[in-house]
């Protein structure tokens, strides 16, 4: 059983993407953590994260440390991670890890190209997205609550640039598979989104569950 659910930046994948892992007994893969951390590894080396050499070196040498980092998070991740992310060659050394993944007792995987590139025949895609607003307000809140300064505007300015460069580039855009049910979770709390969520997989999932 794979479930795919893919969607802009701060739409809140990762914590639906969890607990739908958790209610079906899957595990889980947030893809992004992947591209974070190869965009981590450029900028140790100094590297610009757009330098498709050094970027695709890093994502040929990723180890499992790699993922364990605290600073994966924050707004130079955020835009290291989407330069790597633009960068074909990346993405291809980063693909089979994913397919594997899901390749024995199934997975819940969250990103942006899961159901169009990764498992084009996953058994459920979810396109979960919200608007600029919602998203911008939720990233907010998690910034403060990590403890860190930001501002309103800079959140949404960056969040903004993030969807533009993540829908425009020409590898594996961010696009809503064909076969994917769009999921707003604008006016939604995180629990009403999980109760929807659940209730689509369940629907559509449910001869193998
Ligand atoms: O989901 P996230 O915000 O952690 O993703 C960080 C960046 O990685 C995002 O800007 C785009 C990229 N990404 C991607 O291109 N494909 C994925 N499957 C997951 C993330």
């Amino acid at each position: 059983m794979i479930i795919a659910i893919d969607g802009p930046a701060a739409a809140g994948k990762g914590t639906l993407a969890r607990r739908i892992a958790a209610a079906l007994g899957l595990p889980y893969l947030d893809t992004g953590l992947l591209y974070r951390a190869v965009g981590r590894r450029v900028l140790d080396s100094g590297a610009d994260p757009a330098n498709p050499e050094a970027a695709t070196t890093a994502a040929r040498s990723l180890t499992e440390a790699d993922f364990q980092r605290t600073d994966l998070r924050g707004p130079e991740a955020d835009k290291a991670a989407s330069q790597v992310a633009s960068i074909p060659a990346v993405r291809a050394a980063l693909l089979q890890f994913q397919r594997h993944y899901g390749a024995t007792i199934g997975a819940v995987l969250d990103g942006r190209d899961i159901g169009t590139i990764i498992f084009p025949n996953a058994d459920v895609k979810l396109f979960v997205t919200a608007s600029l607003e919602a998203r911008t307000q939720r990233r907010y809140a998690e910034i403060l609550g990590r403890g860190e300064a930001v501002s309103l505007e800079d959140v949404r300015a960056d969040l903004a640039a993030r969807d533009e460069a993540d829908r425009t580039r020409t590898a594996a855009p961010l696009v809503q598979a064909a076969d994917a049910t769009l999921l707003d979770t604008s006016a939604m709390d995180a629990d009403a989104a999980f109760a929807k969520a659940l209730a689509l997989v369940q629907a559509k999932a449910a001869p193998r569950l």
